[in-house]
């Protein structure tokens, strides 16, 4: 065992730290290098750079969680390296290789092992792979150089409060076309988020809740998560949508409420005017967990859930405690979820 770093973990909030060591791998005249660790926190790239013209870019989020017993596990990696490889479909981007990616990141995990949080702390270690264009490009076209680094960095909760239930707000801007890049992890995604996350966060709201922007009716998604919703009886109902990024922590979420709590699930589009009706909201994600959500404010309406800004609903926390323990290696995972770094 490494000693760990003198970092008071249970402070930490969902901030970018500098660790030892980051990996990184070059694509170059159609093929990936062996891809090595590297101390080296910086990136050199030309200034006509088809990731700087065209935002020809994109990223993963997963995270290390440190079990009772001291070890290291990762959560369903393979999902994270899949959905990368379906982002690069959509960018014209070079997949990297998903038993790369999964030993891409058991490495560089094994050489931060020092920046692991310890078990209890609440703190995790996030694993960040990302891919970009890396030569220059001018006219609209892909690039034919790509570089894939992973950097890793200790994080608390993504909402301040941590499990405090959240407020969000129906913002005034949409996320993801129709037939567009919802569905997959583009930097671009976000770029376009930051106005209305500033404004959001400006008037008190965590995030923002996206309708679906051909109609409005629809519920998607907030800025970094997926949203569940609690029936008043009991079920668990997740948005389904063409421009939702698919969570791994939803679908995994999913696999929690039927077997291990016994729920029933509706996957379903969900129309907006049906959200007063429910129980319990939260929004998931690896960054997010699950985070509750007590109030949605929407240009002067209120919906606010019956579990209140004070307390999780019972079914969220439930759901939380079950999955957080699977994480954490406490309750016994479905096969193949977790992944232990030796
Ligand atoms: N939706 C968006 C827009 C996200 O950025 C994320 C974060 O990764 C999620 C949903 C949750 O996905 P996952 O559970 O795979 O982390
Ligand atoms: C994640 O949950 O990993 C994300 O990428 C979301 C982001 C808002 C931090």
């Amino acid at each position: 065992m490494v000693e760990k770093k003198d970092i008071d973990w249970s402070s930490l909030g969902f901030g970018y730290m500098e660790t030892d060591y980051s990996f990184v791998s070059n694509y170059k005249d159609g093929k990936w290098d062996e891809g090595t660790l590297t101390k080296d926190h910086t990136i050199q790239i030309n200034e006509c750079a088809g990731v700087l013209q065209y935002s020809q870019s994109c990223f993963e989020g997963l995270k290390a969680y440190t079990t009772k017993e001291g070890k290291i596990v990762t959560f369903r990696p393979d999902l994270n390296a899949q959905r990368m490889a379906d982002s690069c479909k959509r960018l014209e981007m070079p997949e990297y290789p998903v038993e790369k990616f999964l030993e891409a990141v058991e490495k560089v995990v094994k050489a931060n092992e020092a920046w692991v949080p310890p078990y209890g702390s609440g703190a995790t270690l996030y694993i960040r792979p990302y891919m970009f264009g890396s030569n220059a490009v001018i006219g609209v076209k892909p690039a034919d150089e790509y570089q894939f680094r992973i950097l890793v960095t200790p994080v608390g909760p993504y909402f301040k409060g941590g499990a405090k239930p959240v407020q969000i707000k129906v913002p005034d801007f949409d996320r993801a076309a129709p037939h567009g890049t919802g569905n997959i992890k583009a930097g671009l995604n976000y770029a376009m988020s930051l106005h209305p996350i500033v404004i959001a966060h400006n008037e008190g709201y965590a995030d923002n809740m996206y309708l679906d922007p051909a109609t409005r009716t629809y519920v998607e998604e907030t800025g970094g998560a997926n949203i569940i919703f609690i029936t008043k009886d009991g079920n668990l109902v997740t948005p389904k949508s063409d421009s939702i990024l698919p969570s791994i922590t939803r679908r995994s979420i999913v696999t929690v409420a039927e077997k291990y709590c016994g729920m029933k699930v509706e996957h379903r589009p969900v129309r907006y005017d049906e959200v007063k009706d429910f129980a319990e909201c939260g929004l998931c994600g690896t960054a997010a967990v699950i985070s509750p959500v007590g109030r949605i404010f929407d240009h002067g309406n209120e919906i606010n859930f019956p579990s209140g800004m004070e307390e999780v609903g019972p079914v969220i926390k439930k759901l939380y405690d079950t999955l957080t323990g699977i994480q954490a290696g406490n309750i016994e995972a479905p096969e193949g979820w977790i992944h232990e770094i030796n």
